[in-house]
């Protein structure tokens, strides 16, 4: 079985490069086939949910040329909108992108209703109801999503709740109808303003992003393009959480620091010290850390995809904490795991009350999601002795070069297939 094994208990020192945005990509990349001009996009993070991505531009009827891990060349061309509902698609979350893409493209698409990590019901009510908006019929059978409309027209729409996912498809859905389209209470996250200064790379006109509005006045066409991913928000606060749990001295590099605002504010206020330059950030992880209170909230509050995370190292600050997740309903399930290694915390709804204790035990740990699998990993190499974390198929779907990356810092980490491997590296570390 497929598991990280860890000894733990050394602290991180060192650098690390951050990799391009996932989330990000998944957007470009669904938008990439809006045109039937070849479109190349570089600083692609090579993980396991774009290499999905991809693999479905290519069942689509699109060509796909890798140019290096990173760096893909895609065409459009090909693609039949009405062959997307291929089954690998069910697997991710961002699948539904194409929808809008398609949508956008052609005025119809063909699409399985997303999937992805279960951190809660995750309708996607909001991305119909402004497809609608715009003119399309949209109707779901048998798990397939069906959107068509024979001529798009512009609209205002005003979204009930903050969507990542509905601001992205609108953006798309919206880029070649007709007038100019108002999409308001967006999400603001840095990857919506990357996937709109793709589309605007690609010819579409897209102004407000990282704004609560979002106006898109119609073109004719999208052309072809050249476009760098911005690197991911996500993974750089995972790394410099990392430094405060293991008490070490990271400096993360290839970063937006504005991006990680709210994650540093957070590290400072726990007593750690966080340095922010031209692109990386640098923290340095107390002995002493103390409690804080966290709310997730949409950009540019703190994100939920780092609550995991934080809350793992809130666990080892001295006091009592306070986690509310304001985003998914279901994203504690990772607390049972950090109980088995001594963690105190209650979940109420949704609130966690964390009590610091001084240190973690090791464990053998499950995955349940991606952000919570990195957060386990964390805990596993803050812990004296050697942990293992298994399911993570879900931490490669997102983060490029985990145990590569940590090894570099100086963690003791491996990625082992077999129990053979296990062995192999007892051994090695003693
Ligand atoms: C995106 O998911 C990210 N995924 C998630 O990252 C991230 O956790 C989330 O945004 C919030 O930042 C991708 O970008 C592929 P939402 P998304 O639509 O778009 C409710 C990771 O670990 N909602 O912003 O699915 C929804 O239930 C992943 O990388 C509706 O009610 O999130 C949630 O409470 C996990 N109706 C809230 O809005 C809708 O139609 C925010 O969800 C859509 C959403």
């Amino acid at each position: 079985m497929e598991q990280y094994v860890i000894k733990g208990g050394i602290p991180l020192n060192g650098d690390v490069t951050i990799s391009g945005a996932k989330n990000a990509a998944l957007g470009i990349l669904a938008a990439s086939i809006m045109t039937n001009e070849k479109v190349r996009v570089n600083n692609a993070p090579y993980v396991n949910d774009i290499i999905v991505m991809l693999d479905a531009i290519e069942e689509m009827g699109g060509t796909v040329e890798r140019i290096d891990e990173h760096t893909v060349v895609i065409s459009g061309k090909g693609i039949d909108s009405r062959t997307a509902g291929n089954d690998s698609l069910r697997n991710i979350r961002a699948g539904y992108y194409f929808i809008g893409a398609l949508l956008g493209k052609s005025g119809y698409a063909r699409v399985p209703l997303p999937g992805g990590c279960d951190i809660g019901s995750r309708p996607i009510d909001q991305h119909i109801k402004g497809f609608k908006a715009l003119g399309a019929d949209v109707k779901i059978e048998n798990g397939i999503v069906i959107a068509k409309a024979d001529h798009l027209r512009a609209a205002h729409i005003y979204f009930d709740v903050v969507s990542v996912g509905a601001t992205i498809n609108l953006m798309m859905a919206s880029c070649m109808a007709e007038g100019q389209t108002i999409l308001e209470n967006v999400a603001k996250e840095p990857h919506i303003v990357d996937v709109a200064n793709f589309l605007n790379s690609m010819g579409a006109k897209i102004k407000g992003a990282g704004t609560d509005t979002i106006r898109i006045v119609g073109v004719p066409r999208l052309m072809s393009t050249e476009y760098d991913i911005i690197p991911d928000q996500i993974e750089a606060g995972t790394f410099m959480c990392m430094a405060a749990a293991t008490k070490g001295d990271i400096t993360v590099r290839n970063v937006i620091p504005k991006h990680l605002e709210s994650i540093g504010a957070k590290l400072v206020e726990m007593g750690n010290k966080v340095y922010f330059h031209n692109d990386t950030a640098r923290v340095i992880g107390v002995s002493n850390q103390t409690h804080t209170d966290i709310k997730t909230l949409p950009y540019p509050g703190f994100p939920t995809d780092m609550q995991p995370q934080i809350t793992t190292i809130l666990c080892l600050a001295e006091g009592t904490s306070v986690v509310t997740e304001n985003i998914f309903e279901n994203r504690f399930r990772y607390v049972d795991e950090l109980r088995l290694m001594g963690a105190q915390v209650k979940v109420e709804g949704n609130v966690a009350v964390v009590e610091g204790i001084d240190a973690f035990q090791s464990a053998n740990l499950r995955a349940p999601d991606l952000r919570a699998g990195a957060a386990l990993v964390m805990a596993a190499l803050a812990a004296d002795g050697i942990s293992t974390v298994t399911d993570i198929s879900y931490i490669l779907r997102g983060y490029e070069d985990f145990d590569k990356k940590i090894r570099g810092l100086g963690g003791q980490i491996e990625l082992c297939d077999d129990d053979r491997d296990v062995t192999k590296f007892r051994l090695r570390i003693g």
